[in-house]
């Protein structure tokens, strides 16, 4: 079964809905390890718009499970994720102007970047995961970059309506697993996953973590943080 790695991005952008000291995501992400979370997933955006400098380096020393960062490849956020060596660093892509991490990282197109910040995150001692659509020259450029890591971009299962479209995207995200697999990558897999939905990414063999985030800060707002970790971990094991 995949392990839980809970993003806790959205407890921040409430505390910076006011920019005061509540709800802390120090707090939240002791909490999601209490509940059974086996790894905390945060992204300190360029923009800043949720997680800041001081929330990274205050998880670093307080979480006992693991650290992934989500970064863009931007040079100085590259130099903080060094320094705070995190377990893993996840490459997303990053557009100012997004909600939210739109689609995969183009490793094709952005090899050369990739395959640098890739070696110093990897010369710090941090594993390296690219944030990529289920596309198989995505999967053979991650392996050529040195990353450890291959995150498969659910989006659009999550966002697809009819079963024909759920089942096809469904099928590109299993196929690619095995295909990553069989590379010797370790695959994890996030981005829209919720309660009613996460159970058939969680049955494909192979898959290693799933990082969910909106879901549960969502589903916390009305029964705890707790409670919602949980009740996401028991989706994945059903
Ligand atoms: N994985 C990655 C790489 C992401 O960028 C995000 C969104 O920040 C997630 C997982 C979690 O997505 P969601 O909040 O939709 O569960």
């Amino acid at each position: 079964m995949p392990k839980l790695g809970v993003n806790i991005d959205h407890v921040a952008t409430l505390r910076q809905a006011r920019r005061e000291y509540d709800p802390d995501p120090i707090a939240a992400a002791r909490c999601c390890e209490e509940a059974g979370a086996e790894g905390i997933v945060a992204h300190l955006r360029e923009d800043r718009r949720h997680i800041q400098d001081k929330d990274i380096r205050a998880l670093r020393k307080s979480i006992a499970t693991r650290l992934n960062l989500e970064m863009s490849l931007d040079d100085k956020i590259v130099a903080i994720v060094c320094s705070v060596r995190p377990d893993v660093a996840t490459i997303v892509p990053e557009k100012r102007a997004e909600i939210t991490t739109e689609g995969g990282l183009d490793v094709v197109k952005h090899f050369r970047r990739i395959k640098l910040a890739a070696a110093a995150l990897k010369k710090a001692g941090i594993k390296v995961s690219l944030f990529i659509d289920p596309v198989a020259a995505q999967i053979v450029r991650t392996k050529e970059s040195g990353a450890n890591i291959v995150e498969l971009h659910t989006g659009a299962y999550a966002n697809a309506k009819t079963s024909q479209q759920i089942a096809r995207e469904l099928n590109k995200i299993k196929t690619m697993t095995a295909f990553a697999r069989k590379m010797g990558m370790t695959v994890n897999a996030g981005h829209g996953l919720k309660y009613d939905n996460v159970r058939a990414i969680a049955r494909i063999p192979g898959v290693a973590e799933l990082n969910i985030g909106h879901s549960i800060i969502s589903r916390a707002v009305f029964v705890g943080l707790e409670t919602a970790v949980r009740e996401m971990i028991g989706r994945i094991k059903r």
